[in-house]
């Protein structure tokens, strides 16, 4: 019986703490981490490791070959903000790496796959508070675009071909062991280190910018509970809505304020506010709580404490 992980972009915000979780879970010789460059020094010494272009079919087929892998972890992507920039190789990263992934599963080379969706899949015309699992969805940037075009293909991969594809639209993820790349959503990492830094952040959002937002330990467990659940809890094979909070640059910059009363935050919006306008401001995860028991930890005076906490030993270091 095969039993072996492999993650593509594995170096990433997500990938660098999901490949931790799994190798913690299931032991480090079952979970290959893999990117298009090397990892950190936990990362390379704490098991198998190899340099992967997610976008090369063959690459990809080979190494799934090699270690007998059957379940694959496709974090590789590029974010919202540097997909507006570049849009031809967003699509072209973000596109291809789950077509090759699908497809290994659809020939049976692979038994499960899990993809990232994202709260990007909304537009300007997708009612923005408690938006719903299914309600109107025209994404209006690259990276939304590809995510919504790729939640449309697991479900036929699924329906036309029985691939076991499950998926999370992950709000904003909040971490602090990795920095997180060209999302629009990074403003809420970027304010803690400078917070820690300066006592001050120039915000590229607006105050009232109000985003669906988790903290990375629970979007690390909900990926962790949706590939575990027996196959028939997942009903739901585009992507799940999964909710934990909703706060704005305001919000939080009160929030860090409780324990840094110096600190202070002013606003500069950028082409990233667009973005932000676009999305939802709350999302409701009734599904995802019905059908595999999604309920978040951590609200955010819980994180803000959190990443104070854990950023500043590392800048200590
Ligand atoms: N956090 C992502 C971004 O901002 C959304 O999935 O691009």
């Amino acid at each position: 019986m095969k039993s072996r992980i492999l993650i593509l972009g594995a170096c990433g915000q997500i990938g660098t703490e999901l490949t931790a979780a799994l190798r913690e879970k299931y032991g480090k010789h079952k979970v290959v981490a893999s990117d298009i460059r090397e990892g950190d020094a936990d990362m390379m010494a704490s098991g198998p490791f190899e340099i992967i272009d997610a976008t090369n079919y063959e690459a990809v087929e080979n190494i799934v070959i090699h270690y007998e892998i059957n379940e694959v972890y496709l974090m590789a992507a590029m974010l919202s903000a540097t997909a507006e920039k570049f849009p031809a190789k967003g699509w072209h990263l973000n596109m291809t790496s789950l077509f090759n992934v699908l497809n290994l599963a659809k020939d049976k080379k692979i038994e499960k796959v899990f993809w990232p969706s994202s709260i990007a899949v909304f537009g300007p015309t997708t009612p923005r508070v408690n938006t719903p699992q299914h309600t109107i969805m025209e994404p209006s940037t690259v990276y939304g675009i590809s995510k919504q075009t790729g939640e449309r293909w697991c479900e036929y991969y699924f329906h036309k071909y029985g691939v076991d594809v499950r998926s999370i639209r992950y709000p904003g993820i909040i971490s602090w062991q990795t920095l997180p790349g060209g999302g629009t959503t990074d403003y809420a990492i970027d304010i803690y280190h400078k917070a820690l830094k300066h006592n001050k952040y120039l915000c590229f959002l607006n105050a009232e910018s109000t985003l669906p937002m988790i903290y990375m330990e629970d979007a690390i467990r909900a990926t962790l509970d949706i590939m575990a659940a027996p196959a028939e809890k997942i009903k739901i094979r585009s992507s799940y809505n999964l909710a934990a909070i909703s706060f704005n640059p305001e919000e939080i910059a009160a929030s860090i304020k409780k324990q840094r009363p110096e600190f202070a935050i002013a606003y500069e919006p950028d082409f990233r506010q667009e973005i932000a306008d676009s999305w939802p401001q709350s999302i409701l995860d009734t599904e995802a709580q019905e059908d595999w028991g999604w309920k978040h930890q951590f609200d955010l005076d819980a994180i803000t404490e959190e990443m104070l906490k854990n950023l500043e030993k590392t800048y200590k270091k």
